[in-house]
């Protein structure tokens, strides 16, 4: 470029620019994700990763069978920021600044080599931290093929008709002071989990577009809405704004526990748990960018991540034309909604929000024990007095009106009873270890020996029977409708038809 009077050429180093650009964030997770973006939007549908350990001398690599670069082009793709954020981009590319390439591998590696074929004909070009390190004049020096003792790691990408790998080596942000071979093996775990659920729309065995393995092993998609489960509660689908920026949003109320096997449980709770993991989930052109957040919505202030609203999760889907109103990253890892669509997406948010909370306070009611979905005699009710919520024991139950039916001194002394633990009920204590211990209350004789329960099934089945006339069959029917017995249906069958005076 001419220098004009007045003006000077003022670039920067290469070396401390890259330096610079390693501490932008990234985890290994997000930095591998990164790539694969280049590689979906390469067209590619198959795409290995594999990780190498050896130490101090690990690698890893991406390698794709997507359309591939020619020997130019794969220059400008090394370079940084050759292309312009601001130009539009195609529905199916998942870039946008020009630098996710670099900035993610430099993130994790000092040697970044990437090959790429097309047309018959292979390109390969290199960084390599150290060797910029060396040079006094901080030129961005490209380096041609790869290091001689890299060339068997890109045999692969030989036998494709087109493709790109790219190859990780002196991984000195992975492979730090202390870290062994379990920390590495620790590591593809994790990205195993992240790329399942950031991609998990393209995995999808409906649409299955691209094919990702690890060492190997092919992902399976992880669906954070477990969209295939019957007790799944879904809206409809709703568009937000119009034109290129529309939005579409879709909200989900995941099952209670009850409604979940152990493993559904656990599986349905995320890469970072059920609590984390609740709120908005936006995908830009079906990848996933921020997975459970509130966005900074809330009325007066920030919604916060709380135990009684992680079922509740929102699909927002977004373009890639609004990546400017949306503040999208370079690491494709945040996302900010444009103040024009605050108010309706809180509004939505408060709608699932809502929804959520009742779910998870309500203890299989409907259980399927009775099967009919008949509602179930609780123990507590919760009533909204002028003076604040109350929590009362309800007369009704079985257990209950056996000793108010007694009348005169013991049921007198049994109000007394109830009025006492009413009063003193420990709201807050229950509410405070419930959330710190992050576990939901336990009820319904969940640790009990069956013994126990049965002891008191016994006692109240006999008082049904012999003091109030019910008949036997009555008399269960009662009982598996009221808690805490709805949850032992097995054991109220069992409940003999004779019983002794
Ligand atoms: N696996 C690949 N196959 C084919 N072309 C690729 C591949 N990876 C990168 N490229 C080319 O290199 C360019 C630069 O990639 P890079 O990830 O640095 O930026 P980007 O994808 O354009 O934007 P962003 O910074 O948002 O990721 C891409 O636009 C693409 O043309
Ligand atoms: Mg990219």
């Amino acid at each position: 470029m001419m220098r004009t009077k007045g003006s000077r050429l003022a670039p920067p180093r290469a070396d401390g620019t890259i330096e610079a650009l390693r501490g932008l964030g990234y985890t290994t997770e997000s930095a591998l994700a990164d790539l694969i973006d280049n590689c979906i939007s390469a067209g590619a549908r198959e795409v290995d990763i594999s990780f190498r350990w050896m130490g101090r001398e690990s690698w890893i690599s991406v390698l794709d069978d997507g359309c591939g670069m020619t020997d130019p082009e794969l220059e400008t793709a090394m370079r940084l920021a050759e292309t312009n954020p601001t130009r539009p981009r195609n529905t199916s590319d998942l870039g946008r600044f020009g630098m996710g390439l670099k900035t993610a591998s430099f993130s994790q590696a000092r040697r970044l080599t990437v090959a790429s074929r097309k047309s018959g004909e292979s390109s390969c070009l290199r960084w390599d931290l150290d060797v910029l390190a060396e040079s006094d004049d901080g030129a961005w020096l490209l380096l041609e093929g790869p290091r001689q003792s890299s060339e068997s790691m890109l045999a692969d990408l030989e036998g494709k008709k087109s493709g790109t790998m790219v190859l990780w080596e002196v991984l000195d942000r992975i492979v730090s002071e202390g870290f062994g071979e379990q920390d590495f093996l620790d590591l593809i775990d994790r990205v195993e989990r992240h790329l399942a659920m950031v991609f998990h729309r393209f995995l999808d065995r409906s649409g299955r577009m691209v094919e990702l393995r690890i060492n190997g092993r092919s992902l399976k998609p992880w669906d954070p809405f477990l969209s295939w489960h019957a007790a799944t509660w879904r809206s409809p689908e709703a568009p937000i704004g119009g034109g290129a920026s529309r939005v579409v949003a879709q909200t989900y109320v995941l099952p209670h526990k009850d409604k979940l096997s152990e493993r559904e449980g656990i599986d349905a709770a995320g890469p970072d748990g059920w609590s984390s993991q609740q709120g908005f989930y936006v995908y830009r052109e079906r990848r996933l960018l921020v997975s459970g957040s509130w966005l900074g919505l809330g009325r007066g202030r920030y919604w916060s991540k709380d135990e009684s609203h992680r079922l509740a999760r929102i699909r927002l889907d977004i373009s890639n034309a609004s990546d400017a109103d949306w503040k999208i990253d370079i690491r494709k890892s945040t996302a900010h909604p444009p103040a024009r669509l605050r108010e309706q997406l809180t509004r939505l948010a408060e709608d699932v929000r809502d929804r959520a909370r009742r779910v998870f306070l309500h203890r299989a009611q409907a259980n399927a024990s009775t099967g009919r979905g008949a509602a179930v005699l609780p123990v507590w009710k919760s009533e909204m007095k002028a003076s604040g919520r109350r929590y009362r024991v309800e007369r009704e139950h079985p257990a209950v009106r056996a000793l108010l039916d007694e009348g005169g001194d013991v049921a007198a002394r049994a109000e007394g009873l109830l009025r006492v633990l009413e009063e003193t009920i420990p709201v807050q204590r229950i509410w405070l270890e419930t959330a710190e211990s992050s576990e939901q209350p336990r009820g319904g004789f969940t640790a009990a020996p069956e013994s126990s329960v049965v002891e008191v099934l016994t006692v109240l089945y006999r008082n049904l029977i012999l003091r109030k006339g019910v008949s036997p069959d009555a008399a269960r029917r009662q009982l598996l409708a009221t808690e805490p017995f709805d949850l032992h249906p097995e054991l109220v069958k069992g409940l003999p038809d004779e019983i002794a005076e």
